[in-house]
């Protein structure tokens, strides 16, 4: 008997440092690709339903999930109902950490691998794969979390308005150290991207101004990322939250998280990803580590602690 033709494929989360919301409308965000994400598998097969098994239990099978996977599948000329998919995440989903695009391009990737695909054509063909499986998720994305996600580092991402392709700046982080917590539950990024749109259609010039400050403290926060200025990145990442709070994205929770992860040690703390809930980022002055985490825990997960986001596990 022969084996059947099978693929396997990796995708990577990601924690954004600055920008999330204003990389919508064009502006730079910082972000980087967490080692850690999600690992998918194909089987060319009858169809079975698809199961992802996640750090919180299981995700079955959606109508949500199936158009984006057939959106997916169709860019590889091939039809999702004729594989099975396995999919394992190992970060939390929903909360700010791209897990959607990780597990798009884990399964791309797989699919590539089964079809025996590579080169540059199909990791151009991967990228556009996970690009139409998150717009069917979220509707509008930046295209921030797919690049995290095909595993870039540290990059500052710019997504021109006039359609072209995003401009990607790899970056090197000076040694830093993060906390990453989970500290409420998900929310869905389509809704927060479709709040933030409705106040920039009542507000338009105030949004704008505001999405300018955001861009502009996303490029001075990368320099001082790499300079190792971090007491200013921590002052850049406050100011980014009181911004993120302004166009409606935080809630009392995430704001009451960053100010704990202050008052413990944080040089700056601030939510990551769409907000309305999920997980917020602190960097951590030296030494403080234990004491942001031990402020954080009461109030949900502390998913990564001490490693320089991206930083691969030893
Ligand atoms: O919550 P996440 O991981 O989907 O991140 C969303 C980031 C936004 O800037 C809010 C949307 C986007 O597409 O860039």
């Amino acid at each position: 008997m022969t084996n059947p033709i099978s693929g396997r494929g990796r995708g990577q989360g990601k924690t954004i440092l600055f920008g999330e919301h204003a990389v919508v409308y064009g502006c730079p965000a910082l972000a980087c690709a967490l080692d850690r994400g999600a690992v998918a598998t194909v089987t060319a097969a009858e169809h079975r339903p698809l199961r992802i098994s996640h750090p919180h239990g299981v995700i079955d099978d959606s109508p949500e999930l199936q158009t984006a996977l057939d959106a997916l599948f169709a860019v590889f000329d091939a039809r999702a109902d004729q594989w099975s998919i396995d999919i394992t995440i190992d970060i939390p989903v929903g909360v700010g950490l791209g897990s959607s695009a990780a597990m798009a391009v884990a399964v791309a990737r797989a699919l590539a691998d089964a079809m025996d695909l590579d080169g540059e054509d199909t990791s151009q063909r991967i990228a556009r794969a996970a690009a139409a499986s998150e717009a069917a998720v979220h509707g509008t994305p930046s295209g921030i979390d797919q690049t995290a996600a095909m595993g870039e580092g540290l990059f500052l991402f710019q997504r021109p308005a006039d359609g072209e392709a995003p401009r990607i700046t790899p970056l090197k982080s000076a040694p830093s150290s993060w906390v990453i917590a989970r500290v409420a539950p998900p929310s869905s990024t389509a809704n927060m991207v479709a709040g933030v749109a409705a106040l920039h259609h009542a507000q338009p010039q105030l949004c704008d101004k505001l999405f300018e400050a955001i861009a502009d403290l996303t490029h001075r926060g990368a320099r001082a990322l790499t300079d190792h200025r971090l007491d200013e990145v921590g002052q850049l990442m406050n100011l980014n939250q009181g911004l993120l709070n302004a166009l409606g994205t935080s809630t009392p929770r995430l704001e009451e998280a960053c100010q704990r992860a202050r008052d413990a040690g944080a040089l700056g703390a601030k939510l990551t990803g769409a907000g309305g809930g999920g997980c917020i980022i602190a960097l951590a002055a030296p030494d403080h580590i234990s004491s942001i985490v031990q402020a954080l825990e009461p109030m949900g997960d502390v998913f990564n602690a001490g490693l320089p986001p991206g930083q691969e596990r030893p």
